[in-house]
């Protein structure tokens, strides 16, 4: 017999960054962070688990091709569920798995993302929830999305903030074993779904500096960094989650861009420094900011992750045509800009 499971998460986009471990094996960070998770249908990915008493060893393929299991965040995560599985039975197809049965058996996992894996955008955070939320329902696990978001903090930081749609916070904890440090949803997809996310790739190679090496050497480096944890996140959390209650578009946009251009700040800081967003990225920024100026408030918020693609947040739909309509034109793709239109709560614009 074949026990298969089959899930699929949606990727996040930080609005207030995540940057730097206080510890790199159970992933706990230095400051809380925001996310807004993305529609499933857009940038997600989707796994399949299965469990059989033929299947030999743990093995994974992505997008059709084996890879390696060895590393040390996916026997973490894999640990951490197995050690919580419960029994399962399938009357059925006869399936009965005891609980001390998931020690000896092993399991196969395939995962797509539906975007190109090259393309340079986040795909850890999807990939990792949706990792740990297929095994915990296989495994029949009885812990709740906070639990289960602490599972994926451990195979990457931003993943545990997928395992919720709309807003999301990661609180960091205090606990040394991280059982605090968990992601809570703020506010469902419903809440703010006038905002339309676009997200503009700018070069679709992959980064020189993994997120992970990044951090390290921020965390090592930069005194803006323990600077921005302690003094400026804390303050800017409670101003998001304000921001985010009462839908006050202008302060989530000062708050969004501000916090992106801290985070690469702090890049910036880093030694030997880390250039993450390019000629491209600037320009997007310099262009976004004269059009807020502009129209008086702002419209749009700019926000870039580990790399030089730009994520655009428009207020409402007709800002967001607007602002296609514009990018287009003064960044015409290809082969300058390839774009691509993500909408959040709707269908693309
Ligand atoms: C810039 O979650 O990819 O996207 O925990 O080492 O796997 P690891 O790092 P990762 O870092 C994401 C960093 C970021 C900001 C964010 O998503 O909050």
């Amino acid at each position: 017999w074949v026990l298969m499971v089959t899930a699929q998460t949606p990727t996040n986009i930080a609005v207030i960054k995540y940057w730097g471990k206080r510890d790199e094996t159970l992933i706990l960070p230095v400051n809380d962070s925001i996310s807004v998770t993305l529609d499933p249908e857009h940038l997600c990915t989707t796994t399949t688990v299965a469990v059989s008493p033929s299947f030999e060893n743990d093995r994974m393929w992505l997008n059709g091709k084996e890879i390696s299991l060895s590393g040390g965040r996916f026997q973490n995560c894999l640990r951490e569920i197995r050690c919580r599985a419960n029994s399962v039975d399938d009357e059925d197809k006869g399936i009965h798995i005891k609980k001390e049965d998931w020690d000896r058996l092993h399991v196969h996992i395939a995962s797509y993302n539906n975007f190109p894996t090259a393309a340079g955008l986040a795909s850890s955070a999807a990939g990792f929830a949706c990792l740990v939320f297929s095994l915990a329902k296989l495994m029949n696990l009885k812990e709740d999305q906070g639990a289960l978001s602490a599972i994926a903090r451990q195979g990457s930081g931003s993943a545990c903030r997928s395992l919720y749609g709309g807003f999301v916070k990661w609180v960091m904890g205090n606990d040394d074993n991280g059982s605090d440090s968990i992601a809570v949803q703020l506010a469902n997809e419903a809440h703010w779904d006038d905002l339309v996310i676009i997200i503009a790739v700018v070069s679709s190679q992959q980064k020189e500096t993994s997120s992970t090496t990044g951090m390290r050497e921020s965390v090592e480096t930069s005194a803006l960094l323990h600077h921005r944890a302690q003094e400026v996140v804390p303050k800017r959390i409670l101003q998001m989650e304000e921001a985010i209650r009462t839908h006050d578009f202008p302060s989530f946009a000062r708050l969004t861009c501000a916090d992106s251009n801290q985070f690469h700040a702090v890049c910036l800081d880093t030694c030997p420094p880390i250039f993450y967003m390019n000629d491209t990225s600037h320009r997007i920024i310099s262009y976004v900011e004269k059009w807020n100026r502009s129209a008086g408030t702002p419209q749009v918020a700019y926000t870039f992750d580990a790399g030089p693609n730009a994520v655009l947040i428009a207020r409402n739909r007709e800002v967001a045509s607007l602002m296609l309509q514009r990018l287009l034109f003064y960044f015409p793709p290809p082969p300058a800009t390839e774009l691509t239109s993500y909408v959040l709560g709707d269908k693309s614009i």
